[in-house]
């Protein structure tokens, strides 16, 4: 009996080693793009612009979506949304999933339209063609959602000549009401190569809503985060209800251009990550070079979320909680 405790405490210590979930970026090397995931039924779904066509590769940690199973659920031969096909993104309403994503024509980017594909009751489920949500030119359509004003599309657009956010009504998953301009490139953190605000990103902590995007040209190491922060009361569609902070998540330990995040919520729902993509170029990148990040979202004392900064390649990184 004298050897029992030690071998307890070996076994306990194998243990605690064998569960701490770890993980290293990048999660996905090639086409890590534009990347989203959310999290459900115990796997973790991730979407990245492939270009040509949907995917969506599942794994029940973080570290396992890089080997994780991967599956087509779309493509299209449709002319007016067959080809440049970007920045997939999965949300949930009344018992089904649906996919907004962006794609156009094969001839060139002017044709680039949000559209929606309608799912089952979970990611895996096969999804068939819903709607397009506008006939003017928009990309990185995303979800905003508010407990007293509905839900919102949120998407890029331009006003004029500046690549700016807009945001309407959500009618239905499959119909918005009238878009305004709900934010336009002003700082000078925002119009690196060209002015650009784009890839927003929903977000609500400590009872705040925010609203990230990324701001500058892709092909520029300036492309990074900023962040609109909703007032509390005043209607959403209104630029005058959100305040403007940033840049954030800016180029750091060989990963430039970090930005085109998403963000969700460990398994245990106690803490929100976020999904970024950067690329080892230091002029940036637009292309499919740019690989997937993931990392854990902060909370300065005010409330505000923080960013951090992207860690080397390679660093072995606490999980998330409840993996
Ligand atoms: C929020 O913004 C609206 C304008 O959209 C304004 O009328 C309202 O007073 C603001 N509320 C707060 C708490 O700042």
């Amino acid at each position: 009996m004298h050897f029992a405790r030690p071998l307890i405490a070996f076994f306990l210590a194998l243990v605690t080693f064998s569960s701490a979930a770890t993980y290293s970026n990048p999660l996905k090397t090639k086409d890590g793009s534009d990347p989203h995931i959310a999290w459900s039924g115990g796997y973790y779904y991730l979407m990245t612009t492939t270009w040509s066509n949907l995917q969506i590769t599942r794994a029940k940690t973080l570290n396992g979506l890089k080997t994780g199973e991967t599956k087509v659920v779309w493509t299209d031969s449709t002319s007016s949304r067959c080809c440049n096909v970007w920045a997939p993104e999965l949300h949930y309403f009344d018992g089904a999933w649906y996919i907004y994503y962006t794609a156009g024509n094969s001839a060139n980017l002017d044709g680039q339209r949000p559209h929606v594909l309608k799912g089952g009751a979970t990611p895996w489920d096969s999804f068939s063609y819903l709607a397009q949500l506008t006939n003017t030119w928009g990309i990185d359509g995303s979800i905003l959602r508010f407990s007293s004003w509905g839900n919102y599309f949120v998407y890029s657009c331009f006003s004029g000549s500046l690549q700016s956010l807009c945001i309407a009504p959500l009618i239905s998953p499959g119909q918005i009401g009238t878009s305004k301009v709900l934010s336009t490139p002003t700082q000078s953190w925002e119009k690196v190569g060209n002015p650009v605000m784009e890839g927003p990103a929903a977000m609500y902590h400590g009872g705040k809503t925010f609203l990230a995007y990324s701001a500058s040209y892709c092909w520029t190491s300036s492309y990074s985060l900023g962040l609109l922060t909703w007032n509390g009361s005043g209607d959403p569609a209104s630029s005058s209800s959100w305040s403007k902070t940033g840049p954030f998540l800016t180029s750091a330990n060989g990963n430039y251009g970090p930005g085109h995040n998403g963000f969700f919520q460990s398994p245990d729902g106690s803490q929100i990550w976020n999904v970024y993509h950067a690329t080892s170029n230091s002029g940036g990148a637009c292309d499919g070079t740019r690989y997937t990040m993931g990392q854990i979202v902060n909370w300065n004392s005010d409330g505000s979320p923080n960013f951090g900064s992207p860690a080397k390649l390679g660093t072995s990184l606490t999980g998330p909680a409840g993996e």
